[in-house]
């Protein structure tokens, strides 16, 4: 048999397992920061509106500040019989000042005492994770600056396909990265509504001010419905789902480096620090780090379908399932700190192999568009006559075992003669990649543009958050 689960009602004791299914201590302690200054905002707030006095108040807030001293110092080590995070403050509280810590709980349930903690937990990782994806774009935006002119096979399908540069390639992440940076930055915005007053479910008859509490948090105000706000946890997951859509980005790219630092591509050298070995194969480096990145992905994809799943058959308002709602999101959230940080510093230290990935676009013909475009332009050709001829050049390049880009203008004339002598520059995979220079294209200058771009917003990025 267990303490009495918190309860005015229920005389006998709890049965241990209903403790063990019930308490959520053992993990919601990680929300004691929050608590605390739930708690504290909500006690100004009942001083200010006259219904405690000042001495309860002074004596509330002296001694919620030794409650967190004393759990940060390990002296009080909330592994205890306590329901959750809420009764273990609230009852160390009580023993260090009496009956002013019994007096804090007016006007509050914990329905909303819970929902207000959870979402400046929330939001405080909002703006982390902004942050920290701020880092990793402006390393990303780094390294395409220095790589805009190194060429690299652009692919579809994994086959070679046109070629680009490194930099602009970096650059598409750098793209994802600043849209999952904003995806943070919504839901912060959207979410940044205080549930505090909200008590039970439906508000309190004591003269609340739920404005004072807002401002004291950061939140812009109150929310609008407490029927809604004690049982709404879409702000959970908005972060999950952010969490999710920002790790199956990083997962792709971990899925690319780990191809590029193969024998088969060579394009990267992963640093020692971020690579490991084999016990048995002596020889071996493995990209653990890249390959545990798209690995984690896997996890934070459940915790959002878990939540959802947790939330779908509730009536109003709050009901216990809720309690699900934690565990999931602190696995995510630090899944996604770590990995954004793991993956700036791999990226910042990797070897680029520019030769290997220069000399890879010398393979499948990466210019035959371009030689199609010039034969439209120059010979006025259908686009699809031009496509064609260019079949018939790259099976000859193929049947004498060269890339397109190797033939000679004698040859290419040889194989039809509406292909003049200026044909064979425009095969050159360099002058290629710079002739895609349409707004978004991957020619150097456009390149950097989307680098200039970039680089603006992150400056109005840093200094917005
Ligand atoms: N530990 C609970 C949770 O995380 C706190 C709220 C409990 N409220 C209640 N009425 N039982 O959701």
């Amino acid at each position: 048999m267990g303490k009495k689960i918190a309860s005015a009602r229920i005389t006998t004791e709890s049965s241990r397992l209903l403790k063990e299914l019930n308490d959520s201590l053992p993990f919601d302690r990680e929300l004691y920061r929050e608590d605390i200054e739930g708690s504290k905002a909500h006690a100004f707030m009942l001083k200010e509106q006259g219904i405690i006095s000042k001495e309860d108040y002074k004596k509330i807030v002296s001694g919620l500040d030794r409650v967190k001293d004393e759990i940060e110092k390990g002296i009080f080590s909330l592994d205890g019989d306590d329901e959750d995070i809420h009764m273990a403050v609230e009852r160390r509280l009580t023993e260090i000042v009496g009956d002013a810590g019994k007096r804090l709980h007016t006007a509050r349930s914990r329905n909303d005492q819970v929902a207000t903690d959870f979402r400046l937990y929330v939001q405080n990782r909002n703006r982390e994770l902004a942050n920290l994806l701020l880092n990793l774009i402006e390393s990303f935006l780094q390294k395409a600056a220095k790589y805009h002119n190194i060429l690299l096979p652009g692919m579809t399908h994994l086959q070679h396909a046109q070629p680009i540069n490194l930099g602009y390639h970096l650059m598409a992440y750098a793209s994802m990265f600043k849209r999952d940076y904003e995806r943070f930055v919504d839901s912060y915005r959207r979410n940044n509504l205080s549930p505090l007053g909200c008590a039970a479910l439906a508000g309190t008859p004591h003269p609340i001010d739920r404005t004072i509490t807002a401002k004291i948090l950061g939140f812009d105000k109150p929310t609008l419905n407490c029927l809604d706000t004690v049982s709404d946890r879409d702000f959970a997951l908005e972060i999950l789902f952010n969490i999710a859509t920002m790790m199956m980005h990083i997962s792709r790219l971990s899925e690319e480096l780990i191809l590029w630092s193969t024998s088969e591509f060579g394009f990267i050298k992963l640093s020692d620090k971020h690579a490991t070995g084999s016990s048995i194969m002596p020889q071996k480096k493995n990209p653990d780090i890249p390959e545990l990145l798209r690995g984690k992905t896997g996890r934070t994809y459940g915790n959002l379908v878990s939540l959802l799943t947790v939330m779908k058959g509730l009536p109003l308002a709050y009901n216990k399932d809720t309690q699900e709602d934690k565990e999931g999101v602190f696995d995510s959230v630090r899944t996604a700190e770590l990995s954004l940080k793991v993956l700036k510093e791999m990226v910042d230290e990797m070897q680029v192999d520019s030769e290997a990935m220069e000399r890879a676009c010398n393979v499948g013909h990466l210019s035959a568009t371009d030689l199609a475009d010039y034969l439209v332009k120059e010979a006025a050709l259908p686009f699809r006559d031009a496509y064609h001829i260019v079949g018939d050049v790259v099976n000859y390049a193929e049947k004498i075992g060269k890339d397109i880009s190797e033939l000679s203008p004698k040859e290419l004339k040889e194989i039809d003669e509406r292909i003049d002598e200026g044909a064979a520059a425009v095969l050159d995979n360099r002058r290629s990649m710079e002739a895609r220079s349409s707004e978004g294209g991957t020619s150097s200058s456009r390149t950097l543009e989307q680098i200039e771009e970039l680089r603006r917003w992150l400056k109005e990025a840093k200094k917005s958050l």
